[in-house]
């Protein structure tokens, strides 16, 4: 089946972008906002974007001509904006998207395909309301949409394959990277990452070191693009709390994925961030603490969290959320890791990232410094993950 029109409904940070790829890509797009004001920022966003894509040279003034006249905007979802593929990127909220998929299916043919770009909903509870729920998957976006390569592609337990495979081929055709997850909280990223947030809090408030030590380390040692702190100013604080609540309530209040009181309190006193001004940075005045850039603290630093982000990408293997391969392009492609967790794993040697991890739990006694079984097997059995 070809995807000729796509209506996207949604045209906020998510779906504004999820647009522009499609209509970039040769697709007839519906944007569907009922907010006349999103739609006018969207537009007059791709006029700016467009502009400074023939400005680099990546698009020719004629090719995004085209790609502005593939696109039209509305503020109502009915009949004329019919399609072949629908993508909802509303508010995530699932009476609200279970109403929307509900209307869809209202006009749109048998044929037509639905997607939601949920974060952290199940798929299944979206398709749940719909009269067929085999034609109704997940198709996790990253933002900025446009500029991350990563969608995670996510099956309900109804989703008939044809159609997931015939939207992985339409996304791959977009020049996206791909990976298909299990519809589990958090899909692959948002799962596989959370250790990266919840283990450098952990360092922090055990005071073995502050955050741009931490931060430091992360960087220059452990070869991440941003720092954990950094990053979590930057998505702010409060968004990146929601995550890793839900994750932890969707986990039926797994200790590995429990929130950490400093974090909460940030976002208590409204320390969110760089939007605000003040997160665990200061971003209105040049008074910064600097790293303390000790060589052997800043090993340990990243050897922990490493090993525990490790522990997680096992897990998600070991759990079928998705395939080695996947779990690392997902990291990579996704969240910029520096390299593929399982392929790290093999590099440090798994004896290694266990003993890690062995240490922690025995240290620790708590749960959430459980080896993961896969792992300890793989030890037992002296193999790698590839
Ligand atoms: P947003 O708040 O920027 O945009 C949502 C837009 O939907 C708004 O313009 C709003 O007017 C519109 N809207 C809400 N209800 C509607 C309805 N019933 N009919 C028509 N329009 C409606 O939200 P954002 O960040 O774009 O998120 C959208 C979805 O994408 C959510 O499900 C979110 O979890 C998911 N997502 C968000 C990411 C992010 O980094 N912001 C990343 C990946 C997924």
């Amino acid at each position: 089946m070809t995807f000729k029109t796509i209506t996207v409904i949604g045209a906020g940070t998510m779906g504004r972008g999820i647009a522009q790829i499609a209509a970039t890509n040769g697709c007839k797009v519906h944007l569907v906002d009922f907010s006349q004001d999103a739609l006018d920022s969207a537009l007059s966003d791709y006029k700016r974007i467009f502009a400074r894509l023939v400005e680099k040279g990546r698009m020719t003034e004629e090719e995004t001509t085209h790609a502005l006249a593939n696109l039209s905007f509305s503020t109502e979802l009915t009949e004329k904006q019919n399609a072949d593929f629908f993508i909802e990127a509303i508010v995530e909220n699932l009476e609200i998207k279970q109403k929307l998929f509900k209307q869809i299916e209202s006009f749109a043919s048998d044929t037509a395909v639905l997607a939601t770009n949920t974060s952290s909903l199940a798929v299944t509870a979206i398709a749940g309301a719909c009269v067929h729920a085999e034609r109704v998957l997940g198709v996790h976006f990253f933002n900025p949409a446009p500029l991350m390569p990563l969608v995670e592609i996510i099956p309900g337990i109804a989703t008939n394959a044809n159609v997931t495979s015939n939207v992985r081929k339409l996304i791959d055709s977009w020049g996206k990277t791909t990976v298909l997850a299990k519809d589990t909280p958090g899909f692959i990223v948002n799962r596989v990452a959370r250790p990266f947030y919840g283990e450098s809090l952990r360092i922090l408030e055990e005071g073995i070191a502050d955050a741009p030590t931490i931060d430091w380390a992360m960087r220059e040692i452990g070869g991440f693009r941003m720092g954990p702190f950094q990053l979590m100013d930057l998505i702010g604080i409060d968004i990146n709390y929601t995550v890793t609540e839900t994750v932890f309530a969707a986990f039926f209040y797994d200790p590995r994925f429990k929130p950490s009181f400093t974090q909460k309190r940030m976002v208590e006193a409204g320390f969110l961030g760089k939007k605000v001004g003040r997160g665990f940075y200061h971003y209105t005045t040049d008074v910064q603490s600097e790293p303390v850039k000790d060589p052997a603290l800043g090993e340990a630093i990243v050897n922990r969290v490493v090993a525990m982000l490790i522990n997680e990408a096992a897990d998600a293997v070991l759990m079928n959320i998705a395939s080695r391969e996947d779990v690392d392009l997902a990291m990579t492609k996704g969240v910029n890791y520096p390299k593929g967790l399982l392929t790290w794993a093999d590099e440090i040697g798994p004896a290694k990232v266990l003993d890690r991890l062995q240490e922690l739990f025995e240290d620790y006694g708590e749960d959430r410094y459980r080896p993961n079984p896969l792992l300890k097997r793989m030890v037992r059995e002296g193999k790698t993950f590839y």
